[in-house]
């Protein structure tokens, strides 16, 4: 029930900085503690209008629901794929139960990442919305750490294990095989289930399994984020065969010509982790 005078004052005095002026000037424009007053008492603004900053991250957390995420996860795969899907479970749970900044965030945007980006197959779509969605709520130290936890679960576990109920399935009702991709690429990740299955990578069982893998993805990715903010969160992710071979190619050793933590002998089947003297042996040689 202010002024429209009033108002305008109060508008003058959301930034910090013009009202420490004013405080400076004192009473020559307005009497001083009527200024601390409407500092106090000055709305939060509206989320956002013309005037409006985005916040930069972290964005706050609030525990978010697993089983939401699937069901959200799978949904969102039927209106924009894997990629929008994942991220669209996590930030549209957050935009419900935070709010702003989260209601802000154009979920479209994740839509590039179906079919592992543009058609090529790389990173898992569903990795690249629920990463994305990751950075959104802490530090990218952290981020880090939790993206690269759900990598490697995704690379080790046996999925799609999401089903829908019954009669609710998007594309395909039949039965659906479960695989292990043993990499993040969507290229190997598909393939593998290819030839789990028997059935065909451009048919309607495929986009059904890419579906429920992303409400899989979606959960586990709840699951990690909860885990890191109720400060439960422990990396156990590890690659044994991946170390061995980095112990000459990785950062800091003798050769330090490669990086990451795809497993090796997935693509170079020609090196064999048990027989590294070979290995290098026979590298040595056709150097000679
Ligand atoms: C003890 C050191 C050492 C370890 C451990 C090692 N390598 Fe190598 N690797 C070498 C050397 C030395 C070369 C030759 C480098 C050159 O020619 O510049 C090489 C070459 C290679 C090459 C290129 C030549 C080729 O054979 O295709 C690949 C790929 C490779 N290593 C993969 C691996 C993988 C995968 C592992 C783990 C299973 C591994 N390496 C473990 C020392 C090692
Ligand atoms: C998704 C498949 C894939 C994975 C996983 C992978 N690589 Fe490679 N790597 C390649 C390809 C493809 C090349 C390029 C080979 C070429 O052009 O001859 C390459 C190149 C290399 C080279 C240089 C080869 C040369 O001729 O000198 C090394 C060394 C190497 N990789 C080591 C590794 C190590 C160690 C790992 C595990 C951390 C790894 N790679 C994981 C596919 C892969």
């Amino acid at each position: 029930m202010y002024e429209e005078k009033d108002l305008s004052r109060r508008k003058f005095l959301k930034s910090g900085i013009l009202a420490a002026g004013a405080l400076a000037v004192g009473s020559s424009i307005f009497n001083t503690t009527k200024v601390v007053e409407a500092v106090e008492t000055t709305p939060t603004p509206a989320p956002c209008d013309s005037n409006c900053e985005i916040p930069s991250f972290p964005y706050p957390y609030a525990h978010l629901d697993a089983e939401k995420a699937k069901l959200d996860g799978y949904a969102g795969y039927g209106k924009s794929k894997c990629s929008y899907g994942a991220f669209e479970a996590i930030i549209g749970q957050l935009g419900d139960k935070v709010g702003y900044p989260y209601t802000m965030v154009p979920t479209q945007v994740l839509g590039w990442g179906g079919t592992g980006g543009g058609g090529w197959a790389t990173l898992c779509g569903a990795l690249i919305g629920a990463a994305t969605a990751i950075n959104y709520t802490m530090e990218k130290k952290d981020a880090d750490k939790v993206v690269s936890e759900l990598f490697g679960w995704y690379c080790d576990h046996s999925f799609p294990e999401f089903a829908p109920a019954a009669g609710k399935a998007l594309e395909y009702d039949g039965v659906m095989e479960k695989s292990v991709a043993g990499s993040p690429l969507c290229h190997v990740s598909v393939s593998n289930w290819c030839d789990a299955s028997g059935l065909k990578a451009e048919s309607k069982a495929r986009s059904e399994r890419c579906a429920r893998v992303t409400a899989d993805v979606a959960a586990k990715t709840v699951e990690l984020l909860n885990q890191f903010h109720s400060k439960t969160f422990k990396a156990v992710y590890k690659n044994e065969s991946v170390e061995d071979c980095m112990m000459c190619h990785g950062k800091g050793h003798s050769l330090e010509n490669t990086r990451g933590l795809m497993d090796c002998d997935q693509c170079h089947t020609n090196v064999e982790p048990d027989n590294l003297v070979e290995h290098i042996k026979r590298s040595w040689d056709i150097k000679d």
